[in-house]
This record gives structure tokens, C-alpha cells and sequence, in this order.
């Protein structure tokens, strides 16, 4: 007997495949792609990573970082992605290039919770592509270094060990750093690994939301109890304030988080943090760089927010009944038809894919620039849905 639910969620399913095969998705990856091609012939050293475009360089050429720098990890993920969908060896070559670059940070003492950015974007995208096991070893050594920063008595990550303002500091971009845990766990290091990336999980979410689930940037603790002390911002507006970019890492990491342990808290948190992110939008669903900045509309946006929020829409709407997912599905949609068009792609300005990100504000630093980690997960969407369209 065909049941009531069963033709409710086979309409949802035709309505769902019908929004997604609206967006072209293979016409935004060969705009990357070209992009790229402008980039490579510029990138003489390989230990010379491309990180932004600013404005005011007048110039449509990357600024380099060294490979320690927290966004070092990018732009060899963005090649990965780049060769997962077109197989071109060329790109491949590029994308080895960079990622062994990378290795020497395995031999460093930890400095910071940013690891899990630098080594899972590249080598973790690189391994999961080619199975090459010198990145499989680099990525265990560098998930334990990473372990180092964990404290036992807060049970989370010390994320900043240099700001000794703040003795023990955790920030909600460290909920992206647990996906090489996890990985790590499974493939051959430690459990310990596992148990850590889920306590800083659960502190993390005990500790990081306010009622509405909007998230504060940083949170203090005590190191003698282990006690929360307070929320306060380093990148945000106001310790009050809801930042963008951190909103989007706390999205991002409870649906990872959800999907390496089926903690429904995990995904709760999610959905929660998502749906508050995406009842505040403005009208062309990309966010300001901070949703309380003072002077809205003449603030600066951060695309960078967007692309990580519409990546992590087509994981969400894998766990959410049907009627949620095509909600999540039209959002992601709409974000990238607005990142894909001339308002917030670079095009003939630059050779970074988009315009308009803000790193940070209050440092005056990557204000409306482009910047590689939203290339990154702006390229990491557009396959996650050319996945779902292809399937
Ligand atoms: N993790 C640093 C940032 O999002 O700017």
C-alpha cells in the first residue's frame, strides 16, 4: 500500500532534484578552472602560497604566505578539488606540488589549533583522491601534534597559546580542526584522538552558544577548574555580536561533528545555528561580516561566510527530513547563484574565483577582499552539488 508519507517524500524528493538541476554547476567550476589557469603561471616558489587579493594592490595577482601561516592549506585543497573534476594532470601536478610543500609542518612543535585547516584541506583532500601514503602519514603525525594543544581539565583545544591574555582560549574556527581527529582515529592513530575531538565537541557546545544559538568568537576558561569565565570576540564587532565567518564554523563543524559520531546534539546544534544564520540574511544571501555590524547596509560583506554555509547546507540536508532539506537545498542554491554572478565573482578584476570576503575587521586587515578560503569551500560547494545533480 502506497502510504501518505511515502508520496509526500516522493514529491519532495522530485521537487528537491528539480531546484538543484536548476543551477548550472559545471559553468561555475570551468569559471574556476580558468581562473586557476590564469593563477598557476604566477606561483614560482612552492612554499609560496596564495592567500588574498587587495584592493588596494590594484593588482589581479595572489599575494604568497608562508606554508605556516593558517591558510596555507587552500590553495592545494582548491587544486585537489580542481583535478577531482576535470582529471587534469597538470592540475595534479600542482596540487602535489603544493601539498608537499606543506610537509615541514609536520616536524614543528604545535602552535596553534590550526592544523587540522592546514594539513586536512590539502593532504586530506589529496589522500582522499590519490590514497598517496606519505600524506597519510604526514596527516597522523600532524593530528597528534594537534592532540598536544588539548587540555584535560577544560576538555578542549587550546586554540591561541600566544594570546597569553587568555590563558586558556578555545574559538569557535577550532570546531574545523576536529576533522582531522576524526579522520586520524580512523585510519590508524589513536583513539584518544576520537575521544578528544568529541569532548571538545560537547564543551563547545555547552559553552560557545548563546540562547539563540548564535556563537561567541572566543571563550576563556579557567585552567585551574576548567570552568568557562567569558565570551568574548577577537574578530567579531562586539563580544555580543554574532560574526559571521565564526557562525558558519560552528555550522560546518556540528554537521561534521554529527556526521563522524551520530551525536544528534551535534546535529541539533547544527541545524540550529544554521537556521539563524539563514533567517538573518540580507537580500542577496550573503552576509555582512558581522550581522550586528553598526552601519548595515554600508558595512562590508564577507563572501567567504556564504561559500562555507552553502557547502555545509548540501551536507546538512543529508540528515534533515525531506521538507527541511529542500529548504537547505533552495538556500544553498540561492547563495551560490549570488556568488556566481558579477556582483561577487572576480572575473576580469582578479584571478582569485570571488570578490568580497572580510578577514579581519576590527584589525583593519582583508577587509572586501578576496580571499583563498572562500575560493576554497565556494569550489567545495559547487562539487558537493554537482555530486548531488550527477547522482
Ligand atoms: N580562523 C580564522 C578566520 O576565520 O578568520
Amino acid at each position: 500500500m502506497i502510504n501518505k508519507f511515502f508520496i509526500s517524500a516522493l514529491l519532495t524528493v522530485m521537487f528537491f532534484s528539480c531546484s538543484t538541476k536548476k543551477f548550472d554547476a559545471d559553468r561555475a567550476l570551468n569559471y574556476c578552472v580558468a581562473q586557476i589557469e590564469k593563477s598557476i603561471p604566477q606561483l614560482i616558489e612552492d612554499d609560496k602560497i596564495p592567500h588574498n587579493i587587495l584592493k588596494e594592490d590594484m593588482s589581479k595577482d595572489w599575494n604568497c604566505t608562508s606554508i605556516y601561516d593558517w591558510k596555507s592549506g587552500f590553495w592545494p585543497g582548491i587544486l585537489w578539488y580542481t583535478y577531482e573534476y576535470n582529471g587534469d594532470e597538470k592540475i595534479k601536478e600542482q596540487a602535489e606540488r603544493f601539498t608537499k610543500a606543506l610537509y615541514p609542518i609536520a616536524d614543528r612543535s604545535p602552535k596553534n589549533h590550526d592544523l587540522g585547516f592546514q594539513v586536512y584541506c590539502s593532504l586530506g583532500n589529496g589522500y582522499r583522491i590519490t590514497g598517496n601514503q606519505d600524506y597519510k602519514e604526514i596527516m597522523l603525525r600532524v593530528a597528534d601534534s594537534l592532540a598536544m594543544l588539548y587540555n584535560p581539565i577544560v576538555g578542549t583545544i587550546h586554540s591561541w597559546p600566544h594570546m597569553k591574555q587568555w590563558p586558556h582560549n578555545t574559538i569557535i574556527d577550532n570546531m574545523m580542526n576536529l576533522e582531522l581527529l576524526f579522520w586520524a582515529a580512523k585510519n590508524g592513530g589513536s583513539q584518544k584522538l576520537y575521544d578528544i575531538a568529541c569532548r571538545h565537541a560537547e564543551v563547545t557546545m555547552k559553552n560557545q552558544f548563546r540562547e539563540d544559538f548564535s556563537t561567541y568568537h572566543v571563550i576563556i576558561y579557567d585552567t585551574i577548574t576548567g570552568k568557562k569565565l567569558r565570551g568574548v570576540t577577537h574578530q567579531g564587532y562586539d563580544d555580543e555580536t554574532m560574526w559571521a565567518r565564526g557562525q558558519a564554523w560552528a555550522v560546518y563543524g556540528f554537521a561534521m561533528a554529527y556526521r563522524e559520531t551520530k551525536n544528534k546534539e551535534f546535529l541539533e546544534t547544527a541545524i540550529k545555528a544554521v537556521d539563524i544564520f539563514l533567517k538573518n540574511l540580507p537580500q542577496d544571501n550573503i552576509p555582512y561580516w558581522d550581522f550586528h555590524a553598526p552601519n548595515i547596509p554600508n558595512e562590508p560583506k564577507d563572501a567567504s561566510a556564504a561559500a562555507i554555509i552553502a557547502s555545509t547546507l548540501f551536507e546538512l540536508q543529508e540528515y534533515v527530513e525531506p521538507s527541511k532539506a529542500t529548504f537547505y537545498k533552495d538556500a544553498a542554491i540561492k547563495i551560490l547563484t549570488s556568488l556566481s554572478a558579477e556582483a561577487y565573482q572576480s572575473r576580469e578584476i582578479n584571478n582569485a574565483f570571488l570578490l568580497h570576503s572580510t578577514g579581519h575587521k576590527p584589525n583593519g586587515s582583508e577587509v572586501d577582499a578576496s580571499i583563498i578560503y572562500a575560493d576554497y569551500y565556494y569550489i567545495e560547494a559547487l562539487m558537493r552539488l554537482k555530486k548531488l545533480q550527477d547522482m
